[in-house]
């Protein structure tokens, strides 16, 4: 069955007028699972990774797989004072206010391969505040990798300059 088959449309969550991507009937099959995996590696080629990123919350699954995968180090990016060492931040607009992220400020080497990994590409504010961090850490960004990119909110524009790979596009 193609990926697609494993993103669940929730019409209204978590507000009226929004049309939720539930990735939770992907997570729960381990075939699926596997097979969107193998995707999200494949993507990467032959290219030379040192560290994985993952965004907090539903960057995680992915991104703690595709780690051990290509057996290398995991990175959380984490949301506002829940990283307990010294952090760095970066904010972001969301459609009413802003948001932060924030990452451990040894989580990154000068010059160390950062890909980083989230869920869903959608205006693109969350990646781009995740790259203004790796960049200040003086990280090199191989790839922006996520399971879906709903690509009529061209998030990709916010990142251009990035390699992105979405394993499912709507
Ligand atoms: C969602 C999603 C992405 C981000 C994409 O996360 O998981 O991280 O929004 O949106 P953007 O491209 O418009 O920034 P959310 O902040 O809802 O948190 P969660 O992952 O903890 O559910
Ligand atoms: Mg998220």
């Amino acid at each position: 069955m193609p990926l697609e088959k494993y993103i669940r449309d929730i019409q209204g969550f978590p507000k009226e007028g929004i049309l939720f991507k539930d990735i939770t009937p992907l997570l729960i099959d381990p075939k699926a699972r596997k097979k969107c995996l193998d995707i999200l590696v494949s993507s990467l080629a032959n290219k030379k990774i040192d560290k994985v990123i993952g965004v907090e919350s539903r960057g995680f699954f992915f991104g703690m797989l595709i780690a051990q995968e290509l057996n290398v180090g995991f990175i959380p990016v984490r949301k506002p004072n829940k990283l307990p060492y010294e952090t760095i931040s970066a904010t972001y607009d969301l459609e009413y206010g802003t948001d932060t992220l924030e990452i451990h400020t040894d989580a990154i080497q000068k010059g160390d391969r950062i890909l980083i990994h989230d869920d869903v590409l959608a205006t693109g504010g969350t990646a781009k505040a995740v790259c203004e961090l790796v960049e200040r850490l003086g990280g090199e960004i191989v790839q922006c990798n996520f399971l879906m990119e709903l690509t009529f909110l061209n998030g990709r524009a916010k990142i251009k300059g990035n390699e992105i790979f979405a394993a499912i596009t709507y």
